[in-house]
């Protein structure tokens, strides 16, 4: 028979996971202290956006496999697996918060049946398995709790893509067994991945993410130590590579260089790969800031600089001012400019606006320009919160742009790349398209007459 798995945190990890091992067999409670977020769950519906999701939480519901829950007491003494997939927020110092980690060890640990697997899957610091392992071990010295290390790779807006046809599966652990436990799980889970229709989740994940289809993942068991470090080091060499493509980005406009022709030169190189080497206005939301200056932040207490990420940051954190720079030498006097922006999510296919580069140019230029309005496919309502009020939202793409001096790409959602640029000349009063994530097609867009500014093209 098939094991009880219980699921902590409904978050992009904790909901996906649930939804997808809920489909493939196993029963899943899924667990959150925030009620409001379980009874949306309850009726069949995630509470995020992310493609494809929605028919596997229904499916889950209705067969009743996926069992939402606020509460750890009813999910966790019939699990035989837990996982954890709680949030880590960063402190203003950029240090992990891990108020929640502990907090769910603890919760589980108490409930805890006799043999149970509990498998991290939140990103912490290296050093911190052990250190919940100790704190469980001394509140319930009675059972024998295995302590695995399981870091997730899912990026938004693939969520589904990517739990189900993982490039690699990582498993720490000391103990053999439930390491093999664990990768059962994930095996059952590439068994029901061959078994169904894609078609609906994996478009999305090749058109933002890049993916092609995998369904023979490596299966990389390390100890548990290993298994944590692989996890943000894997996120800040993805960051380092962004931060990397935005450098010389800078070096092509002064040197007549185009950035899109220089990285697909230099991808091409299979050592190198062509995958995150897009320049525009850098990365953001809920992993790479907070995973890069934890990483920092646990060099630091180690006695180790990462001189290398510092300056990562250092040039992310430059990418929204240099667009409002390059955009003021094109377009002259922006206190005069009325501009459109289209995007705000920190990255298409995704409602998540966390650390959002776009949002911060948005902020950027509602203090100089004469009146910014904003456009986004599935973000609105989030990133209401987070934007100056000086911002206008627009209810579609046509009423942002009309009228416009100056459009701005800033998040590359799949409508606006596929939207028609060449013929959108009588719908401005300018001429002026600043592609901020360098996807438009430059000589199509010149040749219909507008100017297209890019980031180091
Ligand atoms: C990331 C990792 O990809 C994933 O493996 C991990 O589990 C969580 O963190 P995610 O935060 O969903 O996933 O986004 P990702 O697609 O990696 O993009 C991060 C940021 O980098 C976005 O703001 C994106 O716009 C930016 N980016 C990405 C670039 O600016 N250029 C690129 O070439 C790629």
């Amino acid at each position: 028979m098939k094991k009880t798995i219980a699921i902590i945190g409904t978050g992009y990890v904790g909901l996906t996971t649930a939804a997808l091992l809920s489909n493939a067999g196993f029963t899943v409670y899924t667990v959150d202290i925030n009620k409001e977020k379980i009874d949306t769950i309850k009726t069949g519906k995630s509470y995020f956006y992310e493609a494809g999701l929605n028919e596997f939480v229904k499916k889950g519901v209705e067969l009743g496999t996926l069992l939402p829950t606020t509460s750890v007491e009813e999910a966790v003494p019939q699990a035989d697996i837990v996982f954890s997939c709680v949030g880590t927020p960063d402190k203003p110092d950029g240090s992990s918060d891990l108020t929640q980690i502990y907090a769910a060890a603890e919760s589980v640990v108490k409930h805890a049946k006799e043999g149970l697997i509990f498998v991290q899957k939140s990103t912490v610091p290296v050093g911190t398995g052990k250190a919940v392992r100790e704190h469980m071990r001394s509140t319930r010295p009675d059972v024998s709790v295995h302590y695995i290390s399981n870091p997730e790779f899912l990026a938004e807006g693939s969520a589904v893509y990517d739990t189900l046809h993982f490039d690699r599966l990582v498993v720490g652990g000391e103990d053999n067994e439930a390491v093999q436990e664990v990768v059962t799980v994930f095996h059952e889970l590439t068994r029901f991945a061959k078994s169904i229709d894609a078609s609906e989740y994996a478009e999305y994940a090749a058109f933002y993410n890049g993916k092609l289809f995998n369904d023979d993942p490596q299966i990389i068991t390390t100890n548990l130590e290993s298994a944590e470090l692989i996890k943000v080091t894997a996120n800040a060499f993805l960051a380092l590579k962004i931060s990397f493509a935005n450098s010389i980005a800078l070096l092509c406009d002064t040197s007549g260089a185009d950035i899109s022709q220089v990285m697909h030169g230099v991808g091409g190189d299979r050592r190198i790969g062509k995958s995150f080497l897009y320049a525009g206005l850098g990365w953001g939301g809920g992993c790479f800031p907070k995973d890069v200056s934890g990483l920092l932040a646990v060099g630091q207490s180690h006695g180790v600089q990462l001189p290398i990420m510092e300056s990562a940051v250092e040039v992310n954190q430059g990418m929204p001012e240099y667009a409002v720079e390059k955009l003021a030498q094109e377009a002259g006097n922006l206190p005069e400019k009325t501009i459109a922006i289209l995007g705000l999510s920190f990255k298409p296919g995704t409602s998540d606006v966390r650390r959002s580069q776009s949002i911060k140019l948005a902020n950027m230029l509602a203090q100089i320009a004469k009146e910014v309005r904003a456009f986004d496919p599935q973000a609105m309502e989030e990133a209401r919160e987070h934007t100056d009020e000086e911002v206008l939202f627009t209810g579609t793409l046509e009423e942002c742009i009309e009228g416009a001096d100056v459009v701005v790409l800033a998040t590359e959602w799949k409508e606006f790349i596929e939207y028609d640029w060449t013929s959108v000349q009588d719908k401005l009063k300018g001429t002026i398209l600043l592609d901020a994530r360098n996807r438009l097609d430059k000589d199509a867009i010149t040749a219909a007459g507008m100017r297209y500014v890019g980031i180091g093209r």
